[in-house]
């Protein structure tokens, strides 16, 4: 084979500067895949926006691009569910590798279109679909393949990192999420980024691969970060913590793996605490090569380009040399995934009461019945509503508690509301 001549499914953010440095760096890219690669017909949706590709190379059929006789490498940068998974299916099926950067599709159908790859034997490659551009799927695959990594924590939405680091700062998460919007952080509807969705899809990519665990998002606890106040975050500061937007997955000691999505305090020492704006990181251990940290950025046409690249690149060296691709890993049984309300962390609470005496004794006695300590409490005179405010840092305790806390806590007399619960992660 002297050409591997690709397909690409959708010409936007992610597909143009794909199909730019196809064409800019023919050269780099084809000496690293040791065959020319060609951008073959691309589909888009409306032919009169301009493109780094010739009218007679596009088209509004992507169907006609993922089973085209004259593609060998079919590229997905459409997004979302459908036609994706529809596009993705055919490519597959009519013995074409397919390299997507669509964490909607492999969150929800993963696992079945790896099926079908492997029984069609081709591959399918998603380095771009977490993290964007900063390498994770390869060296979770390959580099870390010795070790049983034993704890995930990720920062991997760059809308909510960059508007909880502005709130850091003051500002109110409106005014914060305005400002992503206008420097093109956050779309114009951020919805799936503030309620943990698009986080919730990754950490589910990546709960697969690390920990082997079946899962589909709707089996993650999802919290994403609407209703968080300024005052949590000042108060956390006070007390060395930094708020964040985290996905986390660890392996239980009965073997059965907690994976979660919410806003969590990390103590400031932590690496993944000084993570800002739009970065996103992953901060992986594994029994043998202890924490390493992934970092870059997460988001961005030209990023997220470099990713997809190099599963181009991969796949194309692969046809080139004519190697077979190697059937699916004997990853052994699935681990089961952990109940949230089996899932220990400490917590933060911060509670409107009333100022008038007694109103610890009420709130400690709450904490006492569900055996949750205290750790650390932080107390505000009355404001001009009349209201004190009280600060809690319990030590670890079972979700099911701290619930049932919450609840209890807030039919006391002295509480007018309680204002945040927050889950608080330790450094290690
Ligand atoms: N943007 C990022 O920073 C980023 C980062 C990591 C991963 N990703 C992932 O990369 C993928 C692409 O994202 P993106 O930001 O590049 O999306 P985008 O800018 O919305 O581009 C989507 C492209 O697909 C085309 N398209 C949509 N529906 C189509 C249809 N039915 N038939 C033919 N073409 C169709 C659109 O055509 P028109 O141009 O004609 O509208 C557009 O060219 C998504 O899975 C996303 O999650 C994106």
């Amino acid at each position: 084979m002297k050409t591997v001549r690709i397909g690409l499914l959708g010409v936007g953010t992610v597909g143009h500067a794909v199909a730019r440095a196809l064409l800019e760096r023919h050269d780099v890219l084809s000496r690293a895949a040791g065959v020319s690669l060609h951008l073959q017909r691309a589909a888009v949706r409306d032919l009169t926006r301009p493109r780094p590709l010739a009218r007679e190379q596009l088209t509004t059929d992507p169907m006609a691009v993922a089973t085209a006789s004259d593609v060998d490498l079919v590229v997905e940068l459409i997004g979302g569910e459908e036609p994706a998974r529809a596009l993705m299916t055919a490519a597959l099926a009519a013995g074409k590798p397919v390299v997507t950067a669509n964490k909607r599709v492999l969150a929800w159908h993963g696992p079945q279109l790896a099926k079908l790859a492997a029984q069609r034997g081709v591959e399918l490659r998603c380095e771009a679909a977490v993290g964007g551009g900063i390498p994770l799927i390869a060296p979770l695959t390959d580099d870390l393949a010795a070790n049983r990594i034993t704890e995930l924590r990720a920062i991997i939405n760059g809308t909510c990192n960059y508007v909880l680091t502005r709130m850091a700062q003051g500002e109110t998460l409106a005014d914060a999420l305005a400002k992503a919007q206008e420097a093109g952080y956050a779309e114009a509807d951020p919805k799936d980024d503030l309620e943990g969705v698009d986080a919730a899809d990754k950490l589910c990519i990546l709960v697969r691969l690390a920990f082997n665990a079946a899962c589909t998002p709707a089996q993650l606890h999802r919290q994403g970060i609407r209703g968080l106040d300024p005052k949590d975050l000042a108060y956390g500061r006070e007390l060395g913590y930094v708020l964040k937007l985290l996905a986390i997955a660890r392996r239980g000691p009965g073997g059965a793996v907690e994976a979660r999505v919410h806003p969590a305090f990390l103590p400031a020492d932590h690496p993944l605490a000084r993570i800002d704006g739009a970065q996103n990181a992953v901060h992986v251990v594994g029994d043998l090569c202890g924490p390493v940290m992934f970092s870059g950025l997460g988001a961005g046409g030209d990023a997220t380009a470099s990713a997809v690249l190099a599963d181009v690149v991969q796949v194309a060296r692969r046809l080139a040399l004519g190697d077979p691709v190697a059937p699916p890993r004997d990853s052994g049984p699935e681990a089961p995934l952990l109940p949230m309300s089996q899932v220990s962390t400490r917590c933060y609470f911060r509670l409107a009461v009333d100022d008038v005496p007694g109103v610890f004794a009420q709130i400690t006695k709450v904490l006492a019945t569900h055996e949750i300590g205290l750790a650390s409490v932080i107390q505000r005179e009355p404001g001009k509503l009349g209201a004190a405010e009280v600060v809690l840092f319990t030590y670890a305790a079972p979700e099911s508690a701290l619930a049932a806390a919450e609840a209890e806590l807030a039919q006391l007399s002295s509480t007018r509301s309680v204002l945040a619960r927050i889950r608080v992660e330790s450094s290690k």
